[in-house]
């Protein structure tokens, strides 16, 4: 064989080797443990389970009872940072795989893949615009049962933080939440719960879909001690020893997943970014990305 043949047949070959891996690394769901000392002292460790990006399809039967098997974690609290379901027909079995969460304290947000369904697009715009967006394209959008959904993950006792701020009693201690809506289809608007922190919470948190920085410089500034995003897939198709590419919004590549801190204003916040457990239909593979949710124990500092 020609060299040059020989050379373009060995790296389609492991062009064709890695996109196999990236199919079996989408099903490899993990649960990501860390610990961040955010508490005043003296306070009592809580543990959260951040969990987002599901892209749920009603044949997805392993990511189903994954999800089903995190009441076992024990959290005292579930963030949920959105991007749940990838068709309409997914609604029913998250519920059911989330009702082992039930009475558990939970508080949620949507992304742009709650509102509408997922449509083809061509797989070289993964480079350019990034795994999950909706953007940049003139086909009509299809809507999900967004209202329902959220009515639902109210029923499991879950609080919405769309444009919205709650006071939740968490394992005993007062947290403040603030939540926008999503910031990657530019429904955000953080204006609506801006303000100060509450001094009497032993922990203020933000929580939104899509990190943009103008969400997380506000949500520092105001005092924020700790931001949940996801939407970022954690680059989702990364290169080992280097890490994302991409974030798919205006965020770093370096904070593209898991805990990092943000400055904005004087004061600075931690940040966690969920990589979520899912990826859109049409792009259906991670590769040194692991699916995955987080159990973040939060200590007294
Ligand atoms: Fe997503």
């Amino acid at each position: 064989m020609h060299p040059v043949a020989k050379a373009a047949a060995g790296i389609a070959a492991a062009g064709a080797a890695c996109f196999g891996w990236g199919l079996i690394e989408r099903g490899l769901y993990t649960v990501r443990r860390t610990e961040l000392s955010v508490l005043p002292a003296g306070s009592p460790d809580i543990r959260v389970l951040h969990v987002s990006d599901f892209h749920l399809l009603t044949r997805q039967r392993g990511k189903q009872a994954f999800l089903a098997s995190l009441a076992g974690l024990k959290p005292d609290l579930v963030v949920n940072t959105g991007d749940n379901i990838a068709q309409a027909a997914a609604v029913e079995p998250l519920m059911a795989a989330l009702e082992c969460l039930r009475g558990v304290p939970g508080v949620f947000v949507f992304g742009s893949n709650d509102y509408y369904a997922p449509h083809f697009r061509n797989p070289l715009r993964y480079l350019t615009v990034g795994p999950s967006s909706s953007d940049g394209d003139d086909e009509p959008r299809r809507e999900l049962p967004h209202r329902e959904l959220a009515a639902k993950l109210e029923g499991l006792g879950w609080t919405n933080l769309t444009q919205d701020r709650a006071v939740l009693e968490v394992a005993g201690q007062r947290i403040a939440f603030r939540g926008t809506d999503d910031a990657h289809l530019e429904r955000d608007d953080y204006a609506a719960v801006a303000g100060p922190a509450d001094e009497a919470a032993v922990l203020n948190v933000g929580v939104t879909h899509a990190p943009y920085l103008r969400l997380l410089d506000a949500m520092t500034a105001d005092g924020m001690d700790l931001i949940f995003a996801g939407h970022t897939h954690g680059g989702q198709v990364c290169l080992p020893g280097y890490g994302a590419l991409i974030t798919n919004c205006d965020l770093d590549a370096d904070r593209v997943k898991g805990p990092s801190t943000h400055t904005a204003g004087g004061r600075t916040a931690q940040l966690h970014v969920s990589a979520g457990l899912g990826t859109s239909p049409y792009a259906p593979y991670r590769f040194a990305c692991r699916p995955e949710v987080t159990l973040l124990t939060l200590t007294a500092g």
